[in-house]
């Protein structure tokens, strides 16, 4: 059953959110009764094998993003707003959030940053009803500007700027922050500060929610932060070797076996003889 707005924000067990990228992935986040899809823009890493988001496009997401809702049409669903699709003003920002909306049947979107320009489009889309989840602390679309693929709020500066921006994406109407990288205890201040949930990836227990990259929690993506995420399973160790029996067993001439073959009969056979 979807959850609501509401519902999210006032859930009493922290918030669990992955993130899925095709009909599968939707299928099994479904099933295991996630509290929220995201059809992240890490699609760019661990399926598209980009070495960072940047070259993530907006057909991109909706084409996956469409195969996600397939697969879990029940589950509340976020959709990334990739780089370059909300920065160069709010009306684009605005057609492509409208977009990804109308194309996917996606909840919400969600969008990285809490600079004035930004702060100023999810005022705006929050306002014309388009639900916004943002994202502070790490943001993999504009790391180079962050010095690279770092955390973020260990000093006076970024920890300030990572708690005012969080607490100004909430005023412009955010409906839940996902705080991305950054220390435990900044993130408790930061989820103590806001009425809304934040989502935690890297950023300790005290949020009020979880969220993992699929691929990385099942052992999927060979490029996963070891400090950040946790495997679940040895998905990608599993298909490795399966592809290799299949291999050695097609090279011996075991697969297919008789059970995997069709048969005729012989009247049929002769005749083509
Ligand atoms: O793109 C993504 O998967 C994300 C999560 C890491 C929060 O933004």
């Amino acid at each position: 059953m979807k959850r609501s707005i509401p519902e999210l924000q006032g859930s009493e067990q922290p918030l669990v959110m992955v993130t899925a990228y095709d009909y599968p992935g939707g299928k099994h986040a479904q099933a295991a009764d996630v509290d929220v899809i995201l059809v992240g823009d890490s699609l760019g890493n661990v399926v598209l094998g980009y070495d960072s988001t940047a070259p993530v496009t907006l057909g991109d997401m909706i084409h996956h993003a469409r195969a996600v809702r397939r697969g879990a049409p029940d589950t509340f669903m976020v959709v990334d707003l990739p780089f370059g699709t909300y920065h160069t003003g709010t009306q684009d920002a605005m057609r492509n959030a409208v977009k990804v909306i109308q194309e996917t049947g996606a909840d919400a979107v969600k969008m990285e940053g809490a600079t004035t320009e930004i702060l100023q489009v999810v005022d705006t889309l929050t306002r014309n009803g388009i639900p916004v989840m943002g994202h502070v602390g790490l943001m993999p679309q504009t790391a180079t500007a962050q010095g690279g693929l770092r955390v973020q709020g260990k000093d006076d500066d970024t920890a300030r700027r990572t708690l005012e921006g969080a607490v100004a994406l909430e005023r412009a109407g955010a409906f839940a922050v996902v705080l991305e990288a950054i220390p435990a205890r900044l993130a408790r201040l930061i989820s103590e500060r806001l009425a809304v949930p934040t989502i935690g990836i890297g950023a300790g227990v005290n949020c009020d929610g979880q969220v993992l990259v699929t691929h990385d929690l099942l052992g999927m993506y060979e490029g996963e932060d070891k400090k950040i995420a946790k495997r679940y399973a040895e998905i990608g160790k599993l298909s490795r070797e399966a592809i290799a029996a299949y291999a050695a067993e097609v090279r011996a001439r075991q697969f297919p076996a008789k059970e995997n073959s069709f048969v005729m009969k012989d009247d049929v056979l002769d005749k083509l003889y």
